[in-house]
């Protein structure tokens, strides 16, 4: 028994891997190994001879097991420091100096004039962008005649014959967000409205698809002199210049009156926009004192109630800062563009961490 106890013990420590573990571990303690030879002699033993032989020929197969998982547990140690000696990976090196994803600068834009307009006091309002007739026109002071209907190249919702619900348009504005905040909270409120809007024109400075963000203020005591005053502040914080003419020109559309489209003083020295100087003046939105059919229709008294409403082009204002000339860009998608002109994710604007950095 001592013989076999060295002979494995031995074996076993010279392993140098599973495989021959394992071959160790039959020929040693399997059914028909060594120890269950030695075992089935047990038999023609006498009792006495037994007693003694039993339990030496049991420890010794429990040695031999002990000592089979002992080295199977270092040789899986010693397989994984191989392992990761050989996959090492220095971690300090520096990642790739690729840029990922960039803001569209129409995003961008957003987040702006958000960040601008929060600091007054207006929230954000949303509404669909396949929205009803009534909404997009009617309820807006544009009755189904209205030239301004076909002015504004609307995209119609197919309907199928028989369907007898109201016709759907793509809205051609974000006015119609104007009636569906008054519906939702009624007065007084002050909102803004980004969001994407759609017509049938495609040039250099039309696309089909493109941006607005509509303003609205309601409340007991409003005039157009805090329009005034409100977009003055927009126009200095968005442009960040510190002072800015604005001149107010008396206009006409449907859903305000008196209305006014407002111009900004710049100047186009050198072929480059300089907003704040110079002769020139640049058509940036429409605005004017809420019709009281439109506070009417979106349920608020007109003889209790007044407010101001705008509507800016928001990839026009981008244009505008940003220096891109031609709008169709902003819908290409493509990634040199959008590398040139576009922001990295995590600067979100504010007023007091700057804007566009
Ligand atoms: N909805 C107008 C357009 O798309 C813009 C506009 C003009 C909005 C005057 C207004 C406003 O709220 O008061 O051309």
């Amino acid at each position: 028994m001592d013989d076999l106890k060295s002979k494995y013990l031995t074996q076993i420590a010279d392993a140098a891997d599973e495989a021959l573990l394992e071959d160790i571990r039959i020929a040693a303690v399997g059914k028909k190994g060594e120890v269950a030879l030695k075992m089935r002699e047990l038999g023609k033993m006498t009792p006495q001879e037994r007693q003694v032989a039993g339990p030496a020929l049991n420890a010794l197969k429990d040695e031999i097991n002990s000592a089979l998982a002992a080295k199977k547990a270092a040789l899986a140690d010693a397989a994984l420091d191989a392992r990761l000696r050989s996959e090492w990976l220095d971690v300090t090196l520096p990642t790739r100096p690729q840029r990922h994803g960039t803001l569209h600068p129409i995003s961008q834009v957003s987040e702006e004039v958000t960040a601008i307009f929060a600091e007054m006091g207006f929230s954000v309002a949303e509404g669909p962008r396949i929205d009803t007739d009534w909404y997009n026109f009617d309820a807006l002071n544009i009755p189904g005649h209205h030239p301004a209907r076909a002015e504004m190249d609307t995209f119609y919702m197919h309907r199928a014959e028989g369907d007898n619900r109201p016709p759907h348009v793509l809205r051609t504005h974000t006015s119609p967000v104007q009636i569906r905040s008054m519906e939702a909270t009624g007065a007084p409120t002050r909102i803004i409205c980004p969001g994407g809007v759609y017509r049938a024109d495609y040039d250099q400075t039309h696309t089909p698809m493109f941006h607005q963000v509509e303003g609205l203020a309601i409340d007991k005591d409003i005039s157009m002199a805090n329009l005034k005053w409100v977009l003055e502040e927009f126009v200095k914080s968005y442009f960040e210049v510190d002072g800015v003419d604005l001149r107010f020109r008396a206009s006409h559309f449907p859903f305000t009156e008196p209305s006014a489209e407002v111009d900004i003083r710049c100047s186009w020295e050198g072929g480059t926009l300089k907003v704040g100087e110079g002769d020139d003046w640049l058509e940036i939105l429409g605005s004017g004192m809420v019709h009281p059919k439109v506070l009417e229709a979106g349920g608020i008294d007109p003889n209790e109630w007044q407010g101001f409403a705008f509507g800016m082009g928001i990839d026009r204002i981008a244009m505008l800062k940003y220096g891109v000339p031609d709008l169709r860009a902003f819908f290409d998608s493509d990634l040199r563009w959008l590398r040139h002109y576009g922001f990295a994710a995590l600067d979100v604007p504010t007023l007091h961490g700057g804007l566009s950095r």
